[in-house]
């Protein structure tokens, strides 16, 4: 970890879900609803989603990642006994219409200025991450969109980082891959990406084998680390 430059960088390619959309407008659509459940609600959500995905991947029974957020949603309803059509429906929608992370739209004018590729590289759906990035306003910031869907398999295998070379025609080297998921870190890292970790939370390393070139506290300082 702690490398302060990533050289060799062709393209950079990014996690969507947390790294540039930022999930925090959740708290605020569930809390009038799910009163003092709310982070317990929003953190057995992300689990079971994430959890679903690997379930899904090892048992060959890949789906939609919408469907698995709803899946996912609905457990974590009934794990803490909240039973409400409208918070379903709000949290459900707020997914797909995300904001980005107010430092998004200039870090990425700042690599596209630098002739850096730049695409994301997501679990979702295309219909849930085009309706995402337009959201977000970052539709004329990316120059791909890649979904998880054309392989039918979630993160992280590595037929879905493969997806990223092959659209980029670059060694796996040449990618700097961006994630706020250890687990999607490790995985990037141990199919060859450089990686660069988005740490908001202060979180412990993961204890995986591979794992991240170098930390950040958000994604302000991606430029300097890729020395543009
Ligand atoms: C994604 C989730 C894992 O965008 O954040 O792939």
């Amino acid at each position: 970890m702690n490398k302060t430059r990533l050289d060799g960088i062709s393209a950079v390619v990014f996690d969507a879900y947390g790294t540039l959309f930022n999930l925090n407008a959740m708290s605020e659509i569930a809390r009038p609803l799910a009163d003092a459940k709310t982070d317990a609600l929003l953190d057995l959500w992300r689990r079971k989603q994430l959890e679903y995905s690997w379930l899904r991947s090892l048992t060959g029974q890949h789906t939609d990642f919408l469907q698995i957020t709803a899946d996912s949603l609905d457990y974590a309803c009934a794990a803490l006994g909240l039973d409400n059509a409208t918070l379903r429906a709000r949290l459900l929608d707020a997914y797909r219409t995300p904001t980005a992370y107010e430092e998004v739209p200039e870090m990425l004018s700042r690599l596209r200025a630098a002739g850096l590729g730049r695409a994301i590289l997501s679990n979702g759906s295309p219909a849930m991450l085009a309706s995402g990035v337009a959201a977000a306003g970052l539709e004329t910031l990316l120059d791909a969109v890649l979904s998880v869907s054309s392989v039918g398999i979630f993160k992280p295998h590595p037929a879905v980082y493969r997806l990223a070379v092959n659209h980029f025609h670059v060694a796996p080297e040449q990618i700097a891959f961006v994630s706020s998921n250890g687990w999607d870190v490790a995985g990037a890292a141990a199919f060859g990406f450089q990686v660069a970790w988005v740490n908001r939370a202060g979180l412990p390393a993961e204890r995986l084998p591979s794992g991240p070139s170098a930390m950040l506290s958000d994604l302000t300082a991606l430029p300097a680390l890729l020395g543009v």
